[in-house]
């Protein structure tokens, strides 16, 4: 096991009806006014907007609203926000919504406090120390950027997209109450479960294999697998939804980091370029690489995918055989509930190829060398290697 700190300072409000507790936690950190941040108007649909602006007015908080964040959310969206942040010098930013709203209240909240472009961060020119609090209410569970330091940002003009860390952007409250995910399109439910199962084997495969963090990591892929299959028998399962939910927290708010080496990476980083140009949903570019990076790499650490066709899939056996039929499980797995497997089934045509892995080793070249890090870890993965990746995943 690996020296760790375990350091998270996310204060997370979990359940049914808590929503309403958000105009109190703000008044209680002194803020008096917020820029509420939201995305193309789900939460005015579902009821989750009038409970915030309800709980702001109890509490006396006064808000200022920027909306239209779009799913891959897009630099431009951050600066409009900031320069309305500015102007009406709020305390703090609240994003009410997914992953790509609260990345962006997460950018905007550096960016304030920077006098540059905050796109520095994302190029690493510029390092994230402070940023105003961040406070936000989560309607999909996928990222876990409810509980971390996160944020990722496509930079629509040069295709890039790429994701900044920092302690200074972790949320100071965070409000989940799973019961408002069940107005999700099916597919949105899918492709989150996808993204939080992507982030535990990210970790589980990083070379490392801790007794305890395997054993949490496996019971946690096979809690979303059973929850995303009754979840799409009955969208209103609060149960599922409240453990789905859960998981997806734990996965990427350092628990599955314990003891690790700190991440593979690398199928994140392929598939960003995957949505940075095409557009496609984060989840659903994962389920596409993650099965092709898998039948990879897996020479690499055979024993620990000998482990994950034991332990996640419940196969019996050993050696090649068994690995090479968890990988396929799996991604029949993924194909069952409904997520794309292949570059094909989201109309990315094979020629496109040399065109992605372009824009991979850019994000090589500028978001990860700057900082000195390669891409992947348990097999560095080089300009031919990301091509070959995308080859087993094109059809
Ligand atoms: O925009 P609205 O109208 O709110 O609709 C959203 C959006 O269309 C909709 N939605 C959200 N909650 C809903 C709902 N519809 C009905 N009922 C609800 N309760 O769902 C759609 C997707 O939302 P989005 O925020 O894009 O999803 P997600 O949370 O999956 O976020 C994805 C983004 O996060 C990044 C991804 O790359 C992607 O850009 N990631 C962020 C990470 C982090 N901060 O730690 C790590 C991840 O690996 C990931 O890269
Ligand atoms: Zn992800």
């Amino acid at each position: 096991m690996e020296n760790f700190v375990f350091h998270n300072p996310t204060k997370l409000i979990f359940g049914k009806g808590t929503i309403h507790q958000i105009g109190e936690e703000l008044k209680q950190a002194g803020i008096g006014k917020v820029l509420f941040l939201y995305g193309g108007g789900s939460i005015k649909r579902n009821g989750v907007y009038e409970q915030v602006v309800e709980s702001l007015k109890k509490h006396n908080v006064e808000w200022v609203e920027v909306s239209g964040v779009k799913p891959n959310p897009v630099l431009s969206k951050v600066h409009e926000a900031i320069e309305v942040a500015r102007k009406e010098k709020v305390e703090a930013i609240l994003g009410v919504g997914g992953g790509s709203v609260i990345d962006s209240a997460k950018t905007v909240a550096g960016g304030v406090l920077y006098d540059g472009d905050i796109w520095d961060a994302f190029i690493g020119k510029y390092k994230i120390e402070k940023a105003l609090p961040v406070f936000d209410v989560l309607t999909i569970s996928a990222t876990g950027t409810e509980m971390n330091g996160n944020a990722v940002i496509t930079n629509e003009k040069t295709k890039e997209k790429y994701g900044v860390s920092s302690r200074a952007l972790y949320p100071r409250v965070s409000i989940v109450d799973p019961s408002v995910q069940s107005t999700l399109p099916k597919e949105q439910t899918v492709y989150g479960a996808v993204d939080a199962i992507a982030h535990i084997l990210e970790y589980y495969f990083d070379g490392s294999s801790p007794e305890i963090t395997n054993e949490i990591a496996e019971g946690t892929i096979r809690t979303i697998m059973k929850m995303v299959e009754r979840l799409l028998e009955n969208p209103d399962d609060y149960e599922a939804r409240a453990n789905l939910a859960w998981s997806a927290t734990i996965a990427l708010n350092g628990t599955m980091a314990v003891g690790r080496r700190g991440g593979e990476w690398s199928c994140h980083r392929i598939e960003h370029s995957l949505s940075a140009l095409y557009d496609i949903a984060h989840g659903a570019g994962l389920a596409i690489v993650f099965p092709a990076w898998m039948k990879y790499v897996y020479k690499e650490n055979p024993g620990q995918f000998e482990r994950f066709a034991k332990k996640v899939i419940g196969f019996e056996g050993e050696g090649e055989d068994l690995i090479l039929k968890g990988i396929e499980s799996f991604k029949g797995w993924l194909k069952k509930v409904g997520a794309p497997v292949t570059l094909k089934d989201v109309g990315i045509p094979e020629e496109d190829i040399d065109k992605i892995v372009d824009n991979v080793m850019l994000l090589v070249e500028k978001n990860l060398k700057p900082k000195g890090d390669s891409l992947g870890k348990v097999k560095v993965l080089e300009r031919d290697d990301v091509r070959e990746i995308l080859k087993l995943a094109a059809k």
